[in-house]
Formats: structure tokens, sequence, C-alpha cells
């Protein structure tokens, strides 16, 4: 899972840590973080710029993501988009070009928002960030979750019971699109659960 917030009490982070446990026996569901990687430079992946080695934090990212059998983000929305860290984030998986970390990976997404729309923007944006990719997509149903603040009355669970059986049913969902689409895509079933 990448969260697409760095702040300490993010409500994204917190949707995510509530998650994590939902994935059936089989999967080792983890945040991969996303805070320490370097802003996005093309000279570290440009063959002819010597001076400037890949930071090895993109290193350890891209093999991490290379490795998973599926990504599931957790986002907000920051002016009607995703926030700068995520952006960052799919910019340094989607290089070198030989080598794209994100392509055929399956995909989920879920958004949030404090306001009322649940990070549409936000989730659409994403989608478009990776749609070069050709990843396996979680379609139905899509999650948006607005008002996250009001899920968690104050702690750090989800109290209301309608979110959390959805969300339990959307994580289901990306397993299914792991299973059928991580073949598909043609991933060789790279630590695909059976
Ligand atoms: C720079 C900035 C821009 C924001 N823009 C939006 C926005 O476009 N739409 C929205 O619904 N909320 C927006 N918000 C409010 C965030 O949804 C809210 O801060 C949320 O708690 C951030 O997610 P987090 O709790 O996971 O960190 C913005 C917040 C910040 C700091």
């Amino acid at each position: 899972m990448i969260v697409g917030s760095l702040r300490r009490g993010s409500f994204a982070r917190k949707i995510a840590q509530n998650v994590l446990p939902m994935f059936p026996e089989g999967y080792e569901a983890r945040i991969v973080e996303i805070r320490d990687l370097p802003l996005y430079d093309f000279d570290y992946d440009d063959p002819e710029v010597t001076d400037k080695p890949v930071p090895a934090e993109y290193t350890a990212f891209r093999e991490t993501i290379r490795s998973s059998a599926g990504v599931l983000f957790v986002t907000p929305e920051n002016n009607r988009t995703i926030p700068a860290c995520l952006k960052n984030a799919v910019d340094i998986g989607s290089k070198p070009n030989s080598d794209v970390s994100w392509k055929g990976l399956p995909v989920g997404i879920i958004s949030h928002s404090v306001g009322r729309m649940g990070g549409y923007s936000s989730q659409k944006n994403l989608r478009l960030a990776l749609s070069y990719f050709d990843m396996p997509t979680v379609g139905q149903p899509e999650a948006f979750l607005p008002q996250s603040p009001e899920l968690f009355a104050g702690g750090d669970t989800i109290v209301r019971e309608s979110t959390v059986e959805f969300l339990r049913e959307y994580v289901d969902r990306f397993t299914r699109v792991i299973q059928e689409g991580g073949t598909q895509a043609g991933r060789g079933g790279r630590g695909v659960p059976r």
C-alpha cells in the first residue's frame, strides 16, 4: 500500500492501517513509505549524465514495487489533484523506460477527503497518471471516502460498520484483480498468491 500523505495524523494513513488486516491469508500487505524519496530528476536515469547516480532510495522503491503482487493507493486530495509526494513516487516508478516498475501491476485506489467529495478529483488524476502503464485496475466499486474524520470518531479505528464492510469488499475485489489480472498482464504471476 502507498499512502499519499506525509503528515503524522493523516486520515489516509489511518485508512490504510485499517485496511491492512483485511487482506486474506497468503498476502503480506504493508505500507511502502515514500517520504524519503528524493524529488524526481531524470538526470539520475539518463545514461548520458554520469555524475548523478541513481539514488539508493529510488532503487529500493523500484525493487519493492517490482516484486509486489499489486499496489493499493490510499490518497487525499491536494488542490484537486494528488499530493506532490505521491506524484513523485509515481514518476520514480515510471522510469527507466526499459523497466517501468508499475507496468502490468494490479492496482486499487481509495481516495478520501475531509470534505464531501471523497477525493474524487484526486482519484481521477491518479488514474490518469497511471494510465500509461497497462495496470489491471479495480473498476468497481470506486472507493471515495468523504468526511473522513467522521469515520474515526477521534480514534484510530473506523467506527462506521458500513464503511468497514465496504472496504472489506474492496480488498476482496482487489485481490481478485491480482489473481486474474496479474497473470493476464504478463507479470508471470510474480509473487501472486495462489
Ligand atoms: C495543500 C492542501 C490542499 C488541499 N486541497 C484539497 C482539495 O483540493 N480537495 C479536498 O477535498 N481537500 C483538500 N485539502 C484538505 C485535505 O483533504 C485534508 O487536509 C486531509 O486531511 C489531508 O489528508 P490526510 O489527512 O490523509 O493528510 C487540502 C489540504 C492541503 C494541505
